[in-house]
């Protein structure tokens, strides 16, 4: 069993898509094993996204993670991170796959409903970062 750090986006927040993403995490086989709701600040932004730093989308993505709440979500599995990479589709929906949550949620590349963890490294990173280890229940 393997697991990865999810963050469903302000974007679907906003419009209330929490049970809708969630309903497509659990029929694909992922285990939520934890989940909070929670108004990113500006710096916990920065640091999460910080190896994008240099691009020219930075603030325009730090200032969309803390344009409303997000929930954070710990999600375990075979295969968890490569699933759920799956399962999100493309970062940009016109290139998403039918059935994928982008497909489905997402608004443009930016605003594109979810994150997840592209390797066990920045997994257990991601992971640390915003869960204590008592917060996790698998
Ligand atoms: P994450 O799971 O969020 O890391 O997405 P990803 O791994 O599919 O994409 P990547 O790590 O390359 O980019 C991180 C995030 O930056 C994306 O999910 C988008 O929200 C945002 N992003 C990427 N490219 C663009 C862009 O061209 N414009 C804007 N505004 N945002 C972008
Ligand atoms: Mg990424």
């Amino acid at each position: 069993l393997e697991r990865t750090f999810s963050i469903i986006k302000p974007d679907a927040t906003a419009r209330n898509l929490t049970g809708a993403v969630n309903a497509v995490i659990e029929k694909a086989g992922l285990r939520i094993v934890a989940q909070k709701r929670i108004q990113m600040t500006r710096a916990q932004a920065e640091e999460f996204y910080g190896v994008h730093r240099e691009r020219p989308f930075f603030g325009e993505l730090v200032d969309f993670m803390i344009s409303a709440p997000v929930v954070v979500q710990v999600l375990e599995g075979d295969n968890a991170i490569a699933r759920y990479r799956e399962v999100m589709g493309a970062t940009n929906p016109e290139n998403a796959a039918e059935g994928t949550i982008r497909k489905l949620y997402a608004k443009s590349v930016g605003e594109n409903s979810v994150h997840g963890s592209d390797a066990p490294e920045t997994a257990k990173v991601e992971i640390a970062q915003f869960f204590a280890g008592n917060e996790i229940v698998g």
